[in-house]
């Protein structure tokens, strides 16, 4: 939470505490929240309570039952996590299930902090980059544009369009999802086109059969050739991330290129990605950082902040009490934990 948003919570009559210190990660200090009407002490006794990361096992022995928690839980992998909160008998909303769906959107935490991650992985690339971005006329001499392809265009990878045509440079989009072209053209970059459409459901990529990978990862290997950088985002919910650029396909590549990998936290969508780390191989420098939203942390929270108030206002009765309405698809749907209503 950041301040902004903690006036705007007692503006609709709530209290607010915060953990001594917990803005400082984001540069705001504890004077910030109380000149914006918070009280610092114990935020574990709040009826609600808003994290970013999943609780440890101490922070959910101090959970009591009927708490509302709302955090990235990871509700497909957490699972031992899910159930403790289920055990301490906590209300727990997960952002990551709320549903893409326009009225949600400005809930919708994957794609505040997937847009910073994709924003961020361009720059990263660029400063890694041997190579200018944008085509350079002069007296010197004509420095053409770098190309930069991206693999996996949901929210990340179309910000990762925007930001590199930006910065001047060529850009390529390619996705399982084919109605991802029209958005790929829309921010100016060209459509790879492979003929594999692995579209699953709710808006989100299907894993692929055997014979698609190895016919994608065939195909993506001519087509990486010719690229200066490449920035992968691509995710399959609950799986791990799908392998698109080979160690083949990085020593095909022209020393000097660079591989921004955003899967990291999943294995990875390059075959030679180290998770957190920075590598060269064969003069290719592969990158994949974890947590790059952590990286720009006063805007990462504040969108946060903002998807985190609109759950919060959708949760309010008309008087203004807390009182979700599980016939709400959005509260249905992000609520992972709580207690069995007794009839
Ligand atoms: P994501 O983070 O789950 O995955 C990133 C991208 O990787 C996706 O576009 C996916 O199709 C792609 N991908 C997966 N496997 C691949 C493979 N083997 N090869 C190439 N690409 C692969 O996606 P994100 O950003 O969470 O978006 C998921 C969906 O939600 C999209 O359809 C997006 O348009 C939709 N969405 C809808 C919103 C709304 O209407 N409120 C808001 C935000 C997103």
């Amino acid at each position: 939470m950041v301040p902004k948003v903690v006036a705007t919570l007692r503006g609709k009559g709530l209290d607010v505490i915060v953990e001594s210190g917990a803005g400082l990660g984001a540069l705001m200090p504890d004077e910030l929240y109380e000149e914006a009407g918070a009280t610092i002490g114990d935020a574990w006794s709040a009826d609600v309570i808003v994290k970013v990361a999943a609780p440890n096992a101490q922070e959910t022995a101090r959970l009591r039952a009927g708490q509302k928690l709302i955090g990235f839980l990871a509700p497909r992998t957490n699972e031992t996590g899910i159930a403790a909160l289920a055990d301490a008998g906590v209300e727990a909303y997960a952002v990551e299930a709320i549903p893409r769906i326009s009225r949600a959107q400005v809930m919708d935490a994957l794609s505040s902090q997937a847009n910073v991650a994709g924003y961020k992985s361009v720059v990263l690339a660029a400063s890694e980059s041997t190579r200018y971005f944008p085509m350079l006329t002069t007296a010197a001499g004509t420095v053409k544009p770098a190309t930069v392809l991206v693999l996996g265009v949901g929210v990340a990878g179309l910000q990762a369009l925007a930001t590199a045509k930006r910065l001047g440079a060529r850009v390529t989009g390619y996705d399982v999802r084919p109605e991802v072209a029209d958005q790929v053209r829309s921010v100016g970059a060209q459509w790879l086109d492979l003929g594999i459409d692995a579209a699953g459901e709710g808006g989100y990529a299907r894993e692929l059969t055997e014979d698609e990978r190895a016919q994608q990862q065939q195909a993506l290997e001519d087509a990486i050739k010719g690229f200066d950088v490449v920035i992968t985002t691509a995710l399959v919910p609950g799986r791990p991330a799908p392998c698109l650029v080979t160690a083949a396909a990085v020593e095909g590549m022209k020393p000097g290129s660079v591989i921004v990998d955003l899967a990291g936290e999943t294995g990875g969508n390059c075959e030679i990605t180290e998770p957190g780390q920075t590598v060269v191989k064969h003069g290719v420098t592969i990158c994949s950082p974890l947590n790059l939203p952590a990286t720009m942390p006063e805007h990462s929270s504040e969108l946060y902040s903002k998807n985190l108030y609109a759950l919060i206002e959708l949760m309010l009765d008309e008087s203004g009490a807390l009182a979700p309405d599980f016939d709400d698809e959005v509260l249905a749907a992000a609520c992972v934990t709580r207690k069995e209503e007794t009839p």
